[in-house]
């Protein structure tokens, strides 16, 4: 399979990158800028490209990649921080320039390989505050902005460009066809990178792992493709256990267990766990304390199953890359958001080996997968659900009564989308419940009750999104419902902040 390797220099878009890579078909792979270059060459890319960062080339301890990786005579990308360093290193000058963030209207001077075939002038998404001041020898502008006379540079010998904007990102236009550019017309790369193709490596790979395998399953897209792909692979040396705990959308463990019964042919086992996770996590109102908590507690349950239904020799994962990347344990140095329960900190008494065979993808890649191998449509369709479950829609401490209202105010907002035949169009929807309260009034009578939160948001990837435009009838209708059906909610509110600067989830 032909590659391209991204080394990230820590922007926020690095991932976006090989995002948008892998998106016309070619596998594209995140590294840290730090990787050795015999570690690089043994990946054997069509082409690198250096990622942004918040960094300045010239500071003392700018990350710097291994020299010899200028000398492979591959094709080279550099994207602002890495068009900066590509200047340093041939000899030209990066200055500190006034901090530029936004669209700026990029003029092409040179329509030959990477800017070709996208117009005389594009808006260009700039995030940076040095520029290059001079280009090295050898090289030529191929495109500026008004602020940035060297907004894009080649050079006239080798196959290696830099430009000061973002192509990764949506606000720059043609930002896809400077990347398929680079990719398929500078580097040659073929489009192999298919979910089929995935699907064949992935299981030959596994299937010659050695040991049983048991896998968590929550009825979510991703653990049971991860676990048909491990089924496929290995058949009934894979064990799936799905733990209740308490903590699930209103019916959800009789829906899954009835779908997975009558669907696959897994070795399949439901554990109600509910209790210990509702006493352990009573009186705890901190959000990552509670995070820390369910993440214990899965794995408590996980080796007390292992211990009697063992042995076992891996513990199988449906993380996703976006999960990785968050969590902050990615190989590159992006910071921590939120500690994703099944994300890394597994304690070392858990003696299993863990297996995440779609650690590398995004989300609508592994839709993509569930469609081949044929899970049903509607647990396909189904909303993604955070693993620690209503224990993040549930703000302050999780009480028996908050986990009522958020449950069934969860499902008004979820029927009344499908309803509206809006549910599949939307990333996620649910209903938030804190410990503030407003007045109302019910049969004339003053009540001080719970204010509940809707919250529906658009997303591609969940690494960012924007909050639904919701036709206001329908919101009236949600309201409507959830202050007469749930018992002591008095207000009804419309989360309407995006992400960034929120996230999805408000815990
Ligand atoms: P946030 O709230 O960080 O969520 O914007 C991004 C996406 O991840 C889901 N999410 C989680 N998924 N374990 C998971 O498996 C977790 O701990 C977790 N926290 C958030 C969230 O629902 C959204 O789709």
């Amino acid at each position: 399979m032909d590659k391209i390797v991204v080394l990230d220099f820590g922007s926020q878009y690095s991932h976006l990158i090989c995002r948008r890579i892998r998106d016309f078909s070619v596998y594209a792979e995140l590294v840290p800028f730090s990787i050795s270059f015999e570690e690089l060459k043994n990946l054997n890319p069509k082409g690198i490209i250096f990622s942004g960062g918040p960094s300045s080339v010239y500071n003392p301890d700018a990350p710097i990649p291994d020299e010899k990786i200028f000398d492979l005579g591959l094709p080279l990308l550099g994207i602002c921080y890495g068009h900066q360093l590509i200047v340093n290193k041939y000899g030209g000058k990066v200055k500190r320039a006034n901090k530029e963030y936004g669209s700026s209207l990029l003029t092409i001077e040179n329509d030959k390989d990477l800017l070709n075939g996208i117009g005389e002038s594009v808006r260009a998404w700039m995030s940076h505050g040095d520029e290059a001041e001079e280009i090295p020898p050898g090289f030529k502008i191929i495109g500026h902005t008004e602020s940035a006379r060297a907004a894009a540079i080649a050079s006239d010998e080798k196959p290696i460009f830099g430009i000061q904007f973002h192509p990764e990102v949506v606000h720059t236009e043609q930002g896809n066809e400077i990347l398929k550019n680079f990719v398929l017309k500078v580097c040659k790369a073929k489009q192999d990178w298919t979910m089929a193709e995935f699907i064949k490596n992935e299981v030959e790979k596994i299937s010659k792992i050695e040991g049983n395998v048991l896998c968590g399953v929550s009825g979510g897209i991703d653990s049971t493709v991860a676990a048909l792909l491990i089924h496929k692979a290995i058949g009934n040396r894979l064990k799936c256990v799905f733990v209740n705990n308490g903590l699930l959308r209103q019916d959800e463990e009789n829906e899954i267990e009835d779908i997975f019964k009558n669907n696959f042919k897994l070795n399949f086992s439901g554990v109600d766990a509910s209790n210990n996770f509702l006493s352990k996590l009573k009186g705890v109102e901190d959000p990552e304390q509670k995070r820390k908590i369910v993440g214990e507690q899965f794995i408590s349950v996980f080796t007390d199953f292992a211990e009697q239904n063992g042995p076992f020799k891996w513990l199988a994962q449906g993380t996703l890359y976006p999960d990785v990347i968050e969590s902050g344990v990615s190989k590159g140095p992006a910071s921590v958001i939120k500690s994703h329960h099944n994300v890394g900190g597994l304690p070392e008494w858990l003696d299993l080996e863990i297996l995440e065979p779609l650690k590398e993808l995004y989300k609508d890649e592994v839709r993509e997968i569930a469609k081949i191998l044929g899970v049903p449509e509607k647990l396909f369709m189904r909303h993604p659900f955070p693993g620690p479950g209503l224990a993040v829609r549930i703000i302050g401490e999780i009480t028996p009564e908050k986990l009522k209202i958020c449950k069934l105010a969860s499902k008004i907002v979820e029927d009344e989308l499908i309803e509206a035949k809006i549910y599949e169009n939307v990333w996620q929807a649910y209903a938030a419940v804190g410990d503030d309260k407003a007045v109302g009034v019910v049969g004339d009578e003053r009540k001080y009750g719970n204010i509940v939160m809707i919250r529906v948001v658009d997303s591609i990837d969940a690494m960012t999104a924007d909050w639904t435009r919701l036709p206001h009838g329908l919101l009236e209708k949600m309201s409507n419902r959830i202050t007469n059906e749930i018992e002591n909610v008095t207000w009804v509110t419309y989360s309407i902040s995006s992400k960034p600067p929120a996230t999805i989830e408000p815990q």
